[in-house]
């Protein structure tokens, strides 16, 4: 398994480029397969994720090109309706799949989620909405086993607390549902926006957009679309955060600022200053770091998969600081790294609590799962001395080529295989 070797100390200088965003392409990949014909995504990264979820529309039938940032995807001879547990077990999100197959081929036999490193990752909503909509749902030798003979009914759907994927998933079964879906307390999140964007290229009816209340008319068939994919705030909030802990004077560009304002917020409180320029931001780092309390929460508010890269900054802020998470209350496992670190954080009952030290120290650590890994990343970055960072496959899977990214920027950053 490959890890990273990282000198700290080396401030950053130059310009940062960002990449098409994961979680805005997997969703997109599964809604290609309701329409027969060629889909074409641009700007598309080289990601794990990826190559997993096409190599799932592949098993489907769906012919699928993926390289140079680009993934066409032919879903015209689709002919099993079936995403296999060795590809869902590697990818919880496969599930996105099952809008799509229910929706034009009425069947769709999907491996049932397991969890992961950062929670249970519960699928209860997306199968709720489907039910509402007429699916029969078994669970079976760990598989959903769904099916809905007359097609897809639409539907009134109201979600108890906001859901990213139940949002997209329903939203891909109810475009060729017969009648009109609602979808109440629906996600915010840049990624369903562009989903519905993609889906209404393809030829859907659906209405609120950018609002938690989605209306959805269902059509006979829809046709193949090409879109470009929208920039990964993650990635973009990550950068912005290597500039702040490193000190540097660093410009992230091809992002989307609009994406970024709960953490840029944030980064204001604890004495950071940006200059945004259309989709470039330039980052004035704070010399001293202020203590700042954040909570995770769905979008517009502080994205969780954002809190562990800002556990790391806050690690070095000039005082006592609190991440209170509650999308995934287990999701600390970088806190004992990064304690490794020379750290001083606590977790209890889903809040951390970090008290700043002046420095950190470079030491072995092992990547847990995709965004913590991110969070170790910026640690060795700033770490006096080596920081040798194992098992970042978990990082491959969601941030393309980091380590050349950073390294054009003067970051001191190796890939050691094997
Ligand atoms: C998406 O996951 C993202 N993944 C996650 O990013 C992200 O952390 C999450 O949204 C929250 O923003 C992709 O887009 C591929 P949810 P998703 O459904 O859709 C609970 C990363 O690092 N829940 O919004 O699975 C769930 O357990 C990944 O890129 C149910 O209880 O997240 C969680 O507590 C990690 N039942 C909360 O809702 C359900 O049926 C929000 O989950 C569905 C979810």
């Amino acid at each position: 398994m490959d890890s990273f070797i990282i000198e700290g100390g080396h401030p950053l200088k130059g310009e940062i480029k960002v990449s098409g965003a994961k979680n805005a392409v997997l969703p997109l990949m599964a809604a290609a397969l309701l329409a027969p014909g060629k889909s074409v995504l641009s700007n598309v990264p080289k990601l794990i994720d990826l190559k997993i979820m096409a190599h799932l529309l592949r098993v489907i039938g769906a012919r699928v090109d993926y390289e140079n940032e680009q993934m066409a995807i032919d879903a015209t001879t689709c002919t099993c309706y079936e995403a296999p547990y060795e590809l869902v077990s590697q990818m919880r999100a496969s599930i996105y799949v099952l809008g799509p197959l229910l929706g034009r081929y009425r069947k769709a036999i999907v491996s049932f989620p397991g969890g992961c490193a950062i929670g249970s990752r519960p699928v209860d909503l997306h199968l709720m909405g489907f039910e509402k909509m007429g699916a029969k749902i078994e669970i079976e030798h760990g598989d959903i086993i769904a099916e809905c003979k007359d097609g897809l009914k639409g539907a009134e759907i109201e979600f108890p607390f906001v859901s990213v994927g139940a949002t997209a998933n329903i939203l891909m079964g109810a475009v060729l549902a017969e009648g009109i879906t609602t979808i109440k307390n629906a996600a915010l999140e840049p990624e369903i926006s562009h989903l519905v964007d993609f889906l209404c290229l393809m030829g859907a009816k659906i209405e609120g957009k950018d609002t938690s209340t989605l209306t959805i008319e269902g059509v006979k068939e829809l046709k193949p679309a090409n879109i470009r994919v929208i920039a990964d705030r993650i990635e973009a909030g990550t950068f912005i955060i290597a500039a702040a802990i490193t000190k540097s004077p660093l410009k992230v560009v091809n992002c989307n600022p609009e994406h970024l304002k709960a953490l840029m917020i944030k980064l204001e409180q604890a004495g950071c200053h940006f200059r945004v320029e259309d989709n470039d931001i330039f980052v004035l780092s704070a010399e001293e770091i202020k203590p700042v309390d954040i909570v995770t929460e769905p979008f517009p508010s502080f994205p969780t998969d954002l809190q562990a890269q800002f556990m790391t900054y806050m690690a070095l802020a000039n005082g006592c600081s609190h991440i209170t998470e509650t999308i995934y209350p287990d999701r600390f496992l970088h806190a004992a790294e990064l304690n490794r670190l020379n750290a001083n954080i606590s977790v209890k009952n889903g809040t951390a609590t970090i008290n700043g030290v002046q420095s950190l120290s470079g030491a072995e650590v092992m990547a847990t799962d995709l965004r913590a890994s991110a969070a170790l990343v910026l640690a060795g970055l700033v770490a006096k001395g080596q920081t040798k960072i194992s098992r970042i496959y978990h990082i491959d899977r969601g941030y393309d080529k980091i380590e050349e990214k950073l390294s054009n920027v003067g970051a001191n950053i190796k890939r050691v295989l094997g």
